[in-house]
């Protein structure tokens, strides 16, 4: 499978970072680890693999502004292009030695999203995708899962937790999915989640109180796989607004109108 030359410079980096992150995790408990906040962790390996990935895609692309989790916008000569990174999507998981982590980096143009790389270290899972030219896992091109019942369905979503996200809506929306679906699945990647609903292997997600970086590259992935994204209104706002709802057609509808039944009346 050939890769674009930009293509090319976001895995190097995301690799590099990865492989940094990879090394960090085996010494998961030496790690000198800051509380950003109740639950919510920035570690030494987020901020070197942020270094890394920087460095590397400033010296590819001198002048392309950036959005990166640790070191906020960066405003280059070029304001054309934006490089949108989460160094570390999974960090939760990441302090707890659950190797379900990744590096994210979306490339956008003219504010389009036009580029995006996924990569899962612990798995050495690879996901890319470019605009118009499909998602790839390594070198498997992917499609988003047939299955069109939310009853056969596997739902991925994101669980606030203390200190984040409003607890009172994810229960009403829990309650809306959990009896109509398969399974639920929470996997504290929101790159991830994303990445394997391109990849078939969950129907659907959906998560509010996210962040551009967290599933910039993961919107454009599910969409070279065929499927459909849209922020909870069922609007194309995700980056701003901060949720997300993605599946394929069929799963994407029904899931968008299930999260929004009105409670019974008592
Ligand atoms: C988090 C993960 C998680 C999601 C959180 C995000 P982080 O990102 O994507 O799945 O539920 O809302 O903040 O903090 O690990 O980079
Ligand atoms: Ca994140
Ligand atoms: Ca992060």
């Amino acid at each position: 499978m050939a890769r674009s030359a930009i293509l090319n410079v976001m895995v190097q980096a995301a690799m590099k970072a990865g492989r940094s992150l990879s090394r960090d995790f085996g010494e998961v408990q030496n790690l000198q680890v800051s509380l950003k906040g109740p639950g919510d962790y920035v570690s030494q390996a987020d901020r070197k693999a942020e270094e890394i990935i920087f460095a590397e895609l400033s010296k590819a692309r001198p002048g392309y502004s950036f959005l990166m989790e640790e070191r906020g916008a960066v405003h280059g000569d070029d304001d054309q292009h934006r490089w949108i990174v989460d160094p570390l999507d999974g960090t939760t998981n990441f302090l707890h030695g659950i190797p379900l982590f990744s590096v994210s980096i979306a490339l956008e143009r003219q504010g389009q999203i036009v580029a995006g790389v996924i990569y899962n270290p612990g798995m050495d899972e690879l996901y890319t995708a470019e605009r118009g030219g499909g998602a790839f896992m390594n070198d498997r091109r992917l499609r988003v899962a047939a299955r069109s019942k939310l009853t056969d369905a596997v739902i991925g979503c994101g669980v606030p937790h203390l200190g984040r996200g409003h607890h009172g809506n994810f229960l009403l929306e829990l309650r809306n999915v959990m009896g109509e679906v398969a399974g639920i699945r929470r996997m504290g990647s929101a790159a991830l989640d994303l990445a394997y609903v391109a990849a078939g292997r969950m129907d659907g997600f959906w998560e509010a109180n996210l962040s551009a970086w967290d599933i910039a590259a993961g919107l454009l992935m599910v969409r070279e796989a065929g499927g459909f994204v849209s922020d909870m209104g069922g609007g194309q706002d995700m980056l701003d607004d901060g949720t997300v709802v993605a599946g394929n057609e069929a799963i994407h509808r029904t899931l968008l109108k299930t999260l929004k039944k009105p409670l019974p009346p008592r």
